[in-house]
């Protein structure tokens, strides 16, 4: 349940709340006549402070717009036909909101893209193209874009609220055990892949984009926004060498370098997440973004090995070919990455060969050994054993000619029993 958040001590508290409700425009009518009939009737508090705290309680109205309300803040609570429910985060690229469908009734995740991007032209009309192939995206590993509007300058964006947490908070606790990381950067690189397959490159991958559901699945957050931070001479968001401010460190090399990026740069950048989320270190290190983003142009990453020894060489192998300094030698396609990963975690399903009857072989050199599940030890066919029964010497003869001609067998026992059974009957007609 949300949680009633009091203002600051200096904020002026409106002595009537409900005009400042009114005006948000957050509740529908309907909504709002409600509560201004249960605060006239005596059912609600009148006092502003105890208000807000009965709607929060009765889910009227969340913690966040209360905070806001008290503060005297109606405005912007209303984008385009969503109510801000919340604030989810903030970024390089802009505001993250909980919001809410007046309509439809469905709750949202808004991303307001930062005004000193949203004014340039060029960028938004750039913006607007990716968001043509972002709508045909429908993958379980990415999120879903559902809307993306200007609407008074404010450019935003529409998605689905995946409840959960990214993986640079859940990396920020801890880092992240190998087995795990194998099965969440599988998971991103099929999102990837999907999203390449519409001819969408995410440019930006990293562990803030990398969401992880309630319920252990991985979600490709952010894809189509990379073109807001790409080259443009003109945007104050860009350096002077046309290099996007932001994050670096999982960047690729040809993509530091301003070069046209394909799918390969975000497997280079999806290596870089895994090597710093397993091993808390950066694969290309420096006291800061410049000297980082010099060691990838010119250097080789500091080898995961050196970093974390005891790594099994399957990973290593993969995370090495994901961080190629050539995407010619990386993974060609986001598929091929997944599947060497899910490699990983897959359990084997090769049958293993009895062991010898006498000398034992001797042990064989460890093979990369899998990184999360060993595989269970298959048991050895079980060996056939005959037992002879102990007939006695007449009867031998006939055991083994029904065992050699077991038909043949049969059929001289059933016609033995026939020819009996006639006798017999023969016999008795006799007699009478
Ligand atoms: N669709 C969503 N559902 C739930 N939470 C989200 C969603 N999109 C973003 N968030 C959360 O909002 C916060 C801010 O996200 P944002 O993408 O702006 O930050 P960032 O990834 O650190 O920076 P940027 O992508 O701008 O470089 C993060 O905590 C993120 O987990
Ligand atoms: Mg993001």
């Amino acid at each position: 349940m949300a949680t009633f958040e009091k203002p600051k001590p200096s904020e002026s508290i409106p002595l009537n709340l409900l005009p400042v409700i009114q005006s948000a425009g957050v509740l529908t009518d309907r909504q709002f006549q409600d509560v201004k009939a249960k605060v006239l009737s005596g059912e609600y508090p009148n006092e502003s402070r105890a208000l807000a705290a009965r709607l929060v309680h009765d889910n009227v109205l969340t913690a966040y717009q209360t905070k806001r309300f008290l503060s005297n803040k109606s405005h912007g609570m209303v984008v385009g036909r969503y109510a801000i429910l919340d604030r989810l985060g903030s970024g390089s690229m802009g505001r993250v909101y909980k919001a809410h469908h007046l309509m439809m009734d469905r709750v949202v995740a808004l991303k307001i893209i930062a005004p000193e991007i949203a004014t340039n032209e060029r960028v938004v009309a750039r913006f607007y193209r990716e968001m043509k192939l972002v709508g045909r995206l429908d993958h379980p590993n990415v999120v879903r874009a559902y809307d993306a509007d200007q609407l008074n300058k404010i450019l935003y964006i529409v998605m689905e609220y995946v409840r959960g947490q990214s993986l640079a908070q859940l990396f920020r606790k801890a880092p992240i055990a190998p087995p795990d990381m194998v099965n969440y950067a599988a998971q991103a690189a099929l999102g990837l892949a999907h999203a390449h397959e519409q001819g969408i490159v995410h440019r930006d991958v990293k562990p803030s984009n990398l969401l992880l559901t309630d319920d252990l699945k991985i979600k490709v957050l952010d894809l189509g926004l990379g073109v807001l931070m790409e080259a443009d001479d003109q945007s104050s968001f860009a350096t002077a060498d046309g290099i996007a401010v932001g994050t670096v460190d999982y960047m690729s090399p040809e993509q530091a370098c301003g070069r046209d990026v394909d799918g390969r740069s975000d497997l280079f950048s999806l290596g870089c997440s895994m090597y710093h989320m397993m091993t808390g270190r950066l694969p290309y290190p420096g006291e800061n973004p410049i000297e980082r983003l010099g060691k990838r142009i010119s250097g080789r990453p500091v080898p995961l090995t050196e970093v974390q020894p005891n790594l099994p060489a399957g990973l290593v192998k993969v995370v090495d070919k994901l961080l190629a300094y050539k995407p010619s030698e990386r993974f060609q396609t986001a598929t091929e990455a997944s599947e060497a990963l899910l490699a990983l975690i897959r359990p084997r399903t090769k049958r293993v060969a009895p062991p010898p009857e006498r000398e034992p072989a001797p042990a064989p050199a460890p093979a990369s050994p899998a990184v999360v599940v060993t595989p269970p030890p298959v048991a050895a066919p079980p060996a056939v054993i005959t037992v002879r029964p102990n007939y006695p010497t007449w009867f031998q003869p006939l055991a083994s000619f029904a065992e050699q001609k077991p038909r043949a067998a049969l059929c001289a026992a059933l016609g033995t029993l026939a020819v009996t059974f006639a006798c017999g009957f023969g016999i008795a007609l006799l007699v009478r």
